[in-house]
């Protein structure tokens, strides 16, 4: 079937956008367009997955054209190569997203609504239509340029999630800098380091965040957090409690009130495709966080087109997507920012915690905002589940249509209360596999090309234009067929994929692209059934995915490793009931040092809590007489792993090892304190 047949093709229309973009500035394309009018989820994407496949350049060219609003049309769809060094998209155009996110929706319909904050105070949310968002972005703009903010610049966020964060992503996006935005429950030593790797020269934040009735002091992290740091010469500090703060007389400066003398009209930047949009620290086997970069218009279409295939996302109906992430993650970035204001939808901005006045918050919000997609984590599932039924039940759910999920393995019992309890078995539940690096989903089970019902883990199939290979970790082959389970790899390159490293190209090469020539190695581990499904089965290197949220072993163990009375540290993941995977770290005291247990994990948790944050501290700790360590000195993490999952009988043969003695040791200290 031909690619026209299978998408309804209308005539191109041409639309001007409001005065804030300044004619003069937009040219519309002068190539032939298709404007693409995908159906809903229906059989015709397998036709369709197999057209993504054979004729990727049209393809992809054709749904940007189409999807996204241009400054200059591009002149070639894609430049890449699989090696990582050559990932160009979309090639010569021109495009501002904050025009693509807001400006053209404004023209439609100003009053629709853009953002619902959805406030930590219970039962207390904001409407933020479309022209309120645009205004406050172009303000937030040309202060930032007035300010001396050029293309390029990067800008750190480190605010409560909130509209003028939104906002504030939005006016970097507007004049060309590139956000930076850092979790606000990371630690002042997290943040700098960020600042620090990212050049930033201004940072956004606010006077506290609240979450859960708590306040958070932002601003003081923040004071901590660019002491003596020279690269940063402003700081903008939004009002979200009203607390006293104190205030640089030179630096600081309150947002509110500089903002509210700049024009609501801001012409927006004119900004080549692979211009950098924004960078997102995430952890990794090694080393510290690495900064990720993702550039204009191939993460703008693919956050947009995964939003609306993968959830069966329709605006037009009046849909209220509610992703629960913080803006800090990349799936605040995707699937609250981007991709629903890309397709001129109502999004939630989730600024509470799913417990918090009780465990029925998030079903309440449903009732109250008639959420019709709701996207989380399986952590919070699982934790939710515990609490029984009736917090979910009292509330009237019959809005709600596409339950999504992401960040770890979905268990069946999970998806089972999701489905059943939650989605009353009459909405359709999609785990969604991706990744920082990805920009968006890969593998869910929307949209599928058979159309059959999802049920617990399965059927998980690849999004348009993306081709998963499984390679075996002994050979390095990719292995064929129905029935394997191996490393997953990524053969092909999709317009979502990350650039880069920030400063650190070789790492991003080494990371995803050297371990398996000529594909991107994702990090984890997947399995294909006999109908071509995945499974995902989890990471296959040294992260752990605690709540959803990766963390490195190396970082981890770097911060123990700082206490004075420990000699070698090993953090491993182990399975946990409610996060998925909890951490355990195995410490190896200093040689003739009396070490006092409770007193050390309290230095130690300190610590994590000081240079990472809270979410980072350990659940287990164990002192250790040694490590388990091959002869040439590697530390063998898989036996700690073995140990820490109850599962001695799996520890195959420990008689290589330098000390195998050392194992069993760890066994008994083991049993004795976690094993009742
Ligand atoms: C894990 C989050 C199983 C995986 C968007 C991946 C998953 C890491 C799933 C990325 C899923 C994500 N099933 N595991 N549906 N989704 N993961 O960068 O290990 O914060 O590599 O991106 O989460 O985490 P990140």
């Amino acid at each position: 079937m031909s690619l026209q047949r299978l998408l309804r093709v209308r005539a191109p229309t041409r639309q001007f956008l409001r005065s804030s973009v300044g004619p003069s500035r937009l040219r519309w394309s002068s190539g032939v367009s298709y404007p693409l009018q995908l159906a809903s989820v229906t059989p015709q994407h397998a036709a369709l997955y197999k057209e993504s496949l054979v004729n990727p350049a049209r393809f992809w060219g054709d749904l940007a054209r189409s999807k996204l609003h241009w400054m200059e049309d591009f002149t070639q769809t894609m430049d890449c190569d699989m090696s990582g060094d050559r990932l160009k998209w979309f090639l010569g155009g021109k495009i501002n997203v904050s025009v693509n996110l807001l400006d053209r929706h404004v023209e439609t319909d100003p009053t629709k609504v853009a953002l619902i904050w959805e406030r930590d105070e219970p039962e207390d949310h904001q409407i933020i239509t479309y022209q309120e968002l645009l205004d406050e972005t172009c303000r937030l703009g040309n202060l930032l340029k007035r300010d001396g903010v050029r293309k390029g610049d990067r800008v750190a966020i480190y605010m409560p999630v909130s509209p003028v964060a939104v906002a504030a992503m939005l006016a970097c996006a507007r004049i060309g800098a590139v956000h930076n935005v850092v979790f606000a429950g990371f630690s002042a030593e997290s943040l700098r380091a960020r600042i620090i790797d990212g050049g930033v020269s201004v940072v956004m934040t606010a006077d506290e965040g609240v979450r859960g009735g708590r306040g958070i002091p932002l601003k003081s992290v923040v004071d901590d957090a660019v002491e003596g740091v020279e690269s940063v010469r402003r700081v903008f500090v939004a009002t979200r409690t009203g607390s006293k703060v104190n205030m640089d007389p030179v630096r600081d400066v309150p947002l509110e009130q500089a903002m509210s003398s700049e024009s609501r009209v801001c012409p927006p930047e004119a900004l080549d495709s692979e211009d950098s949009l924004f960078m997102l620290y995430t952890s990794g086997s090694t080393g510290r966080p690495k900064g990720l970069v993702h550039t204009q218009a191939g993460y703008l279409l693919y956050a947009a087109l995964t939003q609306q295939y993968a959830f069966d996302y329709h605006p037009e109906r009046g849909d209220v997507f509610a992703c629960v992430a913080d803006i800090g993650w990349i799936t605040g970035h995707s699937y609250v920012v981007y991709g629903p204001l890309c397709n001129g939808g109502t999004t939630v901005l989730f600024e509470s915690v799913p417990t918090y006045p009780n465990p029925g918050r998030y079903w309440e919000m449903v009732e109250r905002l008639k959420v019709t997609h709701f996207y989380t984590a399986p952590t919070a599932i699982r934790m939710l589940l515990k609490f029984g039924d009736s917090w979910v039940s009292k509330y009237d759910r019959s809005s709600l249509r596409t339950l999504g999920c992401v960040g770890e393995p979905l268990n069946d019992e999970a998806w089972l209360w999701y489905n059943n309890v939650v989605g009353e078995d009459r909405c359709t539940v999609v785990d969604t596999w991706w990744q920082t690096e990805t920009g968006g989903i890969m593998i869910s089970p929307r949209p599928s090309p058979d159309d059959s019902t999802p049920k617990p883990g399965l059927p998980m199939t690849p999004f348009f234009g993306i081709e998963p290979a499984l390679v075996s970790p002994e050979t390095g082959r990719v292995l064929e067929g129905p029935n394997v389970s191996g490393h997953l790899c990524i053969q092909r390159p999709w317009p979502g994929m990350a650039r880069t490293i920030h400063g650190d190209h070789d790492k991003f090469i080494n990371t995803y692209y050297r371990p398996y020539p000529g594909l991107y190695f994702s990090g984890d581990g997947a399995r294909r059934d006999a109908e071509g499904h995945y499974q995902i089965t989890g990471r296959v290197d040294d992260v752990i995915n605690v709540k959803g949220h990766r963390i490195g072993t190396a970082e981890l163990e770097s911060c123990v490793d700082q206490n004075e009375s420990i000699a070698e540290t090993a953090v491993v993941g182990y399975p946990h009931d409610t996060f998925g995977e909890a951490i355990y770290a195995f410490m190896v005291p200093m040689e003739g040092v009396a070490v006092d247990e409770e007193e050390l994990v309290a230095d130690i948790q300190a610590s994590i809590r000081k240079k990472i944050g809270s979410f980072a501290v350990p659940q287990r700790y164990l002192i250790v007489p040694g490590l388990p360590k091959t002869r040439s000195g590697k530390i063998m993490r898989r036996i700690l792993k073995k140990i820490s999952a109850d599962q001695p009988e799996e520890l195959g043969d420990t008689s290589t090892l330098a000390d195998p003695a050392v194992v069993q040791l760890i066994l008994t200290k083991h049993s004795d304190k976690y094993v009742s």
